[in-house]
């Protein structure tokens, strides 16, 4: 049955349409095909978000795949608990905190990959019909995940005009949302954060729990998503503020969602956790009650092989140090990548968002659709966001970083920008 005659079997629920297509699916597809047709030289395809080598092969740690080719019939055959093996609890919490294990009454569950321990924390800490604080520089599936178990994400301003962050802004929008709301749930993503690369400073999370602290019959839940921890540089110097989260004021309750997919290459085996700095033990217990819902109810038992791998690596000192050597590898790439972007536009005269690591950089731009396909015309590919455009430092080789900045500016100028 065609066209006007063939019935809608699937429900909007409330989004605006059954589905929307996926704008960045779009302008991947035609980077592709216009790199098919004028070779890799001549096309910058800034819209993929994983790290990939100056060939522009995907980057896969070859230690992580050494453990995977290790895995015996049992490892993913069989079932895993609901919230995980112990060993990959235990494994998860090194992985993120490494020697520096909080004083906190610490509990975790698996969840596959970041997106899973954003669902659960947005599910068991928020009720139907909430809005969840974020800033307007954020990942935009954020508002999918939300929105697909009823609630909705509302913004503040993440910069200031010194471009520090807006402790005022996110002040007036956190009280504002507990006019109504009695429980508010905050995601922070620091360090590297995506889109800007901008990570929280020691003062910023000082400026942010003192706030909490000033609304003590409130209750407030911190979500840290840590997605690029692993690729932002220093181990130790970039886990500094878990210090910050570790004696929380009594009505903040801190949460980490943790994701392997770009820490250990393991984008599609979707390994994460969500992590629960709990202050009492009956905060952890409740922590794990409602993971065992949270889990069971969406995709229940977790991927056991990829547990297994983390487990192992986490488990031989001599599989992590390798792990990391590799890791430092690239990341030093990153960084010149980056380097070499931020050295790019300040001879262009490019304003950006205040980058400090990870896999993108973001220019604030009115008109960023229209600059995006005036960039198309010079063979650049970048990801438009509301009011910016995103370029995937991560993707991109250090010359094509260099060139960029002067394209984009030069687009913005034809647009009358
Ligand atoms: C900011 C941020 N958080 C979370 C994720 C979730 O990643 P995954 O579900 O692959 O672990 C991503 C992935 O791109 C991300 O950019």
């Amino acid at each position: 049955m065609k066209g006007e005659d063939r019935m809608i079997f699937a429900k909007e629920n409330g989004r605006k349409n059954i589905g929307a297509p996926d704008k960045l699916f779009g302008v991947s597809q035609k980077a592709k095909a216009k790199t098919a047709a004028l070779g890799r030289d001549n096309v910058i395809n800034s819209t993929i978000g994983v790290l990939m080598n100056d060939d522009g092969d995907l980057v896969v740690l070859d230690s992580v795949t050494e453990c995977i080719h290790k895995l015996k019939p049992e490892d993913y055959a069989a079932y895993a608990p609901i919230l995980g093996t112990p060993d990959y609890i235990e494994a998860v919490k090194k992985a993120v905190f490494l020697d520096e294990m909080p004083n906190s009454f610490l509990e975790a569950c698996y969840t596959p990959g970041g997106t899973g321990a954003i669902r659960n924390a947005i599910s068991a800490y928020t009720a139907v019909g909430d809005k969840v604080l974020t800033s307007d520089w954020h990942w935009s599936p954020y508002s999918i995940i939300a929105s697909e178990i009823g609630r909705e994400i509302t913004t503040y301003k993440l910069f200031d005009n010194d471009r520090k962050f807006n402790v005022d802004s996110f002040e007036d929008s956190l009280l504002k949302l507990l006019e109504t709301q009695e429980q508010v749930l905050v995601i922070v993503n620091t360090p590297a954060h995506n889109p800007t690369g901008y990570t929280f400073t020691l003062e910023d999370w000082d400026n942010l729990i003192s706030v909490v602290k000033k609304l003590h019959d409130k209750k407030v839940v911190i979500l840290t998503d840590i997605a690029y921890l692993d690729f932002a540089g220093d181990a130790a110097e970039y886990r500094k503020f878990f210090k910050k989260l570790e004696n929380p004021p009594a009505n903040m309750l801190p949460l980490i969602a943790f994701s392997a997919s770009k820490g250990y290459t393991m984008y599609g085996m979707r390994l994460g956790a969500l992590i629960c700095m709990a202050p009492d033990e009956e905060t952890a217990k409740e922590f794990k009650d409602i993971m065992s819902v949270e889990c069971r109810g969406s995709w229940s038992n977790g991927n056991r092989a990829a547990m297994t791998v983390l487990s192992d690596i986490m488990g031989n000192k001599e599989l992590f140090a390798g792990v990391t050597d590799e890791r430092d590898i690239y990341m030093e790439i990153l960084h010149k990548r980056g380097k070499a972007f931020m050295e790019g536009a300040t001879a262009a005269d490019l304003k950006i968002c205040p980058y400090d690591s990870g896999f993108f950089i973001t220019v604030p731009c009115a008109k960023a659709e229209e600059v995006s396909e005036e960039l198309q015309k010079d063979n650049v590919y970048v990801v438009t966001l509301g009011q910016g455009i995103r370029v995937s430092v991560s993707s991109n080789t250090e010359k094509e970083c260099r060139l960029m900045p002067a394209k984009i500016k030069t687009a913005m100028a034809r647009c009358g920008l």
